[in-house]
Order: structure tokens, then sequence, then C-alpha cells
């Protein structure tokens, strides 16, 4: 049981490494919270620095989500890497559940990092990492919905939540276990809550689009 514990200790500790927070930092001398969205993740230093840290960013925080999974995986014997173990496996039953516990517990690091005060970004990019570790069907396919919505409306915030909605139906669609369809609703539904501001803009029609000159601040 404790070595459970320490599971969601390192899986939040890993959230909360603050990727986008040291990037701006060391690259431009200022506080990121402090500027666009105040978000920490890889779409406000996109904003703030450009494609290159901003892809970067991205990768650090989606690797932080595949870390987290990978762990459980390795300590408990889960194997294959992108299926957990069948339901028929009495003994292994437990587990899945532990998957769903690390997911929640890097993703809510990262959003609410101890080393930043609990501020933090939304999880996108750490979530879907926790997805492509649990199922790389489920992280494909909802980041193929994510990449739809904004290929069509150019705004990060709307694909963001259009994949955390379809994520529960992706992981019921792919067979995954009942933890991890929860797993998925429950991370979404924050994921959602995490977009608030957001929502409230794109109602009032001030969202800001990626690419679009004057537009980048909300
Ligand atoms: O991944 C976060 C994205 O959906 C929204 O980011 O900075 O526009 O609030 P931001």
């Amino acid at each position: 049981l404790s070595l459970c514990g320490a599971v969601l200790v390192v899986a939040y500790l890993l959230g909360s490494f603050p990727t986008g927070y040291i990037a701006v930092k060391q690259l431009k001398g200022i506080d990121i919270r402090e500027v666009g969205s105040g978000s920490t993740g890889a779409t406000n230093v996109l904003r703030t620095l450009g494609k290159g840290p901003g892809a970067f960013v991205l990768l650090i925080d989606c690797l932080k989500g595949v870390l987290a999974i990978a762990l459980v995986y390795q300590l408990f014997h889960l194997a294959p890497v992108y299926n957990l173990v069948p339901a028929t496996v009495d003994a292994n039953l437990w587990q899945p559940w532990l998957v769903t516990l690390a997911g929640l517990s890097v993703v809510l690091g990262h959003s609410k990092s101890i080393f930043l005060g609990f501020s933090g970004g939304k999880s996108v990019a750490t979530g879907l990492g926790t997805l492509l570790a649990i199922s790389w069907q489920v992280g494909l396919a909802t980041a193929g919905v994510f990449a739809l919505f904004f290929a069509i409306s150019r705004i990060v915030s709307l694909g963001s939540i259009a994949g955390a909605i379809a994520v529960t139906i992706f992981m019921i669609v792919f067979h995954q276990p009942l933890a991890c369809i929860l797993y998925a609703f429950v991370g979404g539904l924050y994921v959602i809550i995490r977009h608030r501001s957001n929502i409230e803009r794109l109602l009032a029609g001030t969202e800001p689009k990626i690419g679009q000159k004057g537009t980048t601040e909300p």
C-alpha cells in the first residue's frame, strides 16, 4: 500500500514539474502566469515564445503523463505496455485503478504545481501523455478530435474541450477497463473545468485564435 502511495506522490511531483514556467523564465525572463492566458501550458508558451519552445513544452509535458503511467506498469508488472491486463485476470483487477489514480495525480500536479504555489496549466498535454500510455488508440483518436476542432477554428481551447468530451467515448469504443473509462470521465471533466475562463471567452466570442496577429492576448 505504501508503494501505491509513493507512486501517486511521484506522479504528482512529476506533473508538478513546471516546464512552461521554466522555459519562459529562462528565455524571456518573465513569469508566464502574468502573460497571455496566464496558463503555464504549451499554448501560452507558443503565444509568448513561438512555435519551437511551444512544441518543446508540449513534448515534455506530454512525457510527464507517459512516465507517470509507465511507472505504474513497470512497478506492478503490467504488460503489455499499451494495454492493461485483461479484466479476466482476477489478481490484477485492482491495478487499473492505480493507473486511474496515477493519471489523476500527474494531471493534478501539472495544473496545481507544488513548485508554483498550486498554479499551472490546463493538463491537456499531460493528460494526452497518460492516454497514449494507457491506450495509444485512445490517445491518437482523442488527439485527432483535438486536431479536427483546432484545424477548423484555430482555437486551441476548443480542440482541448472537444477532446476532453470525446475521450470517455473512445475509452468505451476501444474496450478499456472500467477504471480507465472512469479516469477519462473524471479527467476530462477536470480539463473542462480548468477551461472555465476559456469557455467564458468562447461564449463571448473573444477567445484568441492561433496565428492571427493582434488576437493572441485574451
Ligand atoms: O491546452 C490548453 C489550451 O486548451 C488552452 O490554453 O493558454 O489558451 O488558455 P490557453
